[in-house]
């Protein structure tokens, strides 16, 4: 950040009106109240209406996730990455990677290098560790989330474009086995993931005049990506090298993001999340590679069993020069 945007930045500390103060603290003062009665009420009510118990279970999670995080007061050079789902957020992720840093290719996952602000507790990461600028994914409304002199930029999407991408990506990652229709009733009662994409997308655009906001569509970003990346530079203040852009352009494509779809994919941030690594199932298909990790006594142990059980019936595993 340069010296000029600093400055800028601690300006608008002292901006944050006394009242939205004051309603801040109110609101965090009530939230374990509140959240224990949507919690029940959520449960009351989707059990009523027979929602799936996996739905209900990740709004269980999103809530304690808000709970956990609710105190968090963001640094001023944070960047907040946020969306309804399937918006376009990932792709936000990969442009505000590009621009803050050397742009690598070397992650095993996006989030490793742009966290999802919810689940980093998950993963017990330590944000503190994080390159600064730190990039932040978010799915929170604009009343959850941590508020503080960071930017928020914000990408809405078309909810017919967003019920149908989130609809296939429940076919494909949640095993959703309805038809259209009836996922489109759970999406217009905001029975999905992150509720109900008209408040989502509501709350925030209330706020896309705030200094500290910039609100993006998908479908410019699609029709004109280079003017949208302008756009981020100047509303972070970042100095990126205007012989850089080209390739920032490239690496921010739908070609180049397909081409590295892993990278990108759900389902491998899921699996890392878990202690899963990706790579390393077919490993190095060789005989003989005990000899690097066994230690004596543990080799003693093992010969004794297969002395006693295997080899007596006539099997031996010798391989060939040993
Ligand atoms: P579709 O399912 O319609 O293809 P999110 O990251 O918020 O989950 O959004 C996912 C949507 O963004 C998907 O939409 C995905 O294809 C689209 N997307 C991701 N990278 C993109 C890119 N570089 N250009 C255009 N769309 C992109």
């Amino acid at each position: 950040m340069d010296l000029q945007n600093e400055v800028r930045t601690r300006m608008r500390v002292d901006d944050i009106p006394g009242h939205v103060k004051l309603r801040t603290a109110v609101r965090k003062a009530f939230f374990p109240v509140r959240w224990t009665l949507s919690v029940f009420w959520g449960a009351v009510s989707r059990a009523a209406r027979g929602i799936s118990l996996v739905t209900w279970c990740i709004h269980v999670g999103i809530d304690y996730y808000r709970l956990v995080y609710l105190d968090y007061t963001p640094e001023p050079d944070d960047i907040f990455v946020v969306s309804y789902p399937r918006s376009g957020t990932t792709w936000l992720q990969m442009i505000l990677y590009q621009l803050t840093t050397d742009g690598n290719m070397d992650f095993v996952h996006i989030a490793e290098v742009c966290p999802w602000f919810e689940r980093v507790a998950l993963n017990k990461r330590d944000i503190t560790r994080l390159p600064r600028p730190r990039v932040f994914k978010s799915h929170l409304p604009r009343l959850w989330i941590p508020k503080g002199t960071c930017r928020y930029i914000y990408v809405a999407r078309d909810g017919r474009d967003v019920a149908v991408s989130m609809y296939h990506f429940y076919k494909s990652h949640f095993r959703y086995k309805g038809d259209f229709r009836r996922f489109f009733k759970l999406f217009m009662r905001g029975w999905v993931a992150w509720g109900s994409w008209f408040s989502h997308v509501a709350g925030w655009w209330k706020h896309r005049d705030d200094w500290n906001v910039l609100f993006l569509r998908y479908e410019d970003m699609v029709r004109n990506l280079e003017s949208c990346v302008r756009k981020i530079i100047d509303f972070c203040g970042l100095e990126v090298p205007e012989e850089r852009i080209p390739e920032i352009l490239k690496r921010c494509s739908f070609q180049f993001m397909k081409e590295h779809e892993e990278k990108f994919d759900y389902a491998l941030e899921l699996m890392l999340e878990r202690g899963c690594m990706p790579r390393s199932f077919i490993r190095k298909g060789r005989p003989g590679g005990w000899r690097e990790l066994f230690p004596p006594e543990e080799l003693e142990r093992f010969n004794r069993q297969y002395e006693k059980r295997v080899k007596q019936l006539g099997l031996s595993f010798d391989a060939p020069g040993t």
